[in-house]
């Protein structure tokens, strides 16, 4: 288990994506929600760190509302997709491996999560908790298991390839954030039910702070 599962996937997706909307493959696209959510968090003199901002379909809707935005992605083909402003700099580099000297009010990561196995989760958590600023804000969102974390490694039906997933529990994920060293004080059930498309998962934000 771990990122590299998910490396086909995206390789294959990279090659024949034609729209922003190409990265959602076959579900509807959710980012109104998304930005709804994060909008509560901008700050017209902050910045903000998108962690696997893949086409921008949240980051375009959200990057007026900070002084300085920075977008990680490890496919070019997606990132070009990600409106170009002066105050935007977008970052080709693998999470795995990315650091950065700078710090951020706000570090998000939007249906990224469930690519990482608990390690690499808590490795990534760990290196967030130093890109943010004393009381800045990690918001962390994707499918996370109802009663149990629920593993996906296997064919898709639905997609016709191998697909790679780890939707752990919310109570799951905050540990590992909190391993990390960041404190977890909210979580959101921020999508409706129609876009809640498996029994077993919802789409959950966990939001987690920087200790002053
Ligand atoms: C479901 S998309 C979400 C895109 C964006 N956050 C949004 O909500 O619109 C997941 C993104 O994570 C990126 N990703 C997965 N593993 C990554 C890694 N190791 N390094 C950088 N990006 C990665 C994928 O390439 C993809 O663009």
């Amino acid at each position: 288990m771990g990122n590299n599962n998910i490396r086909n996937y995206y390789d294959q997706l990279a090659e024949r994506i034609e729209s922003a909307e190409g990265t959602r493959n076959k579900a509807p696209d959710s980012s109104e929600f998304d930005a709804a959510y994060m909008r509560e968090f901008a700050k017209p003199e902050g910045s903000l760190l998108e962690l696997g901002a893949g086409t921008g379909l949240l980051l375009n809707r959200i990057m007026d509302g900070y002084r300085r935005v920075v977008a990680v992605e490890l496919y070019p083909q997606f990132s070009r997709f990600i409106t170009r402003a002066n105050h935007v700099e977008v970052v080709t580099a693998d999470l795995l491996t990315y650091d950065t000297e700078e710090t951020f009010d706000v570090v998000a990561l939007f249906g990224v999560m469930n690519f990482f196995s608990e390690g690499e989760a808590t490795d990534l958590y760990r290196r967030v908790a130093r890109w943010l600023k004393p009381g800045g804000k990690l918001v962390v969102k994707n499918q996370m298991g109802v009663a149990e974390d629920v593993m996906v490694d296997g064919i898709s039906q639905e997609l016709g390839t191998h697909y790679y997933s780890e939707y752990r529990t919310p109570g799951h994920e905050a540990r590992l954030i909190e391993k990390g060293g960041l404190q977890v004080v909210r979580q959101d059930d921020i999508y409706p039910d129609r876009l809640n498309r498996w029994p077993n998962t919802r789409f959950i934000a966990l939001l987690a702070t920087r200790p002053t």
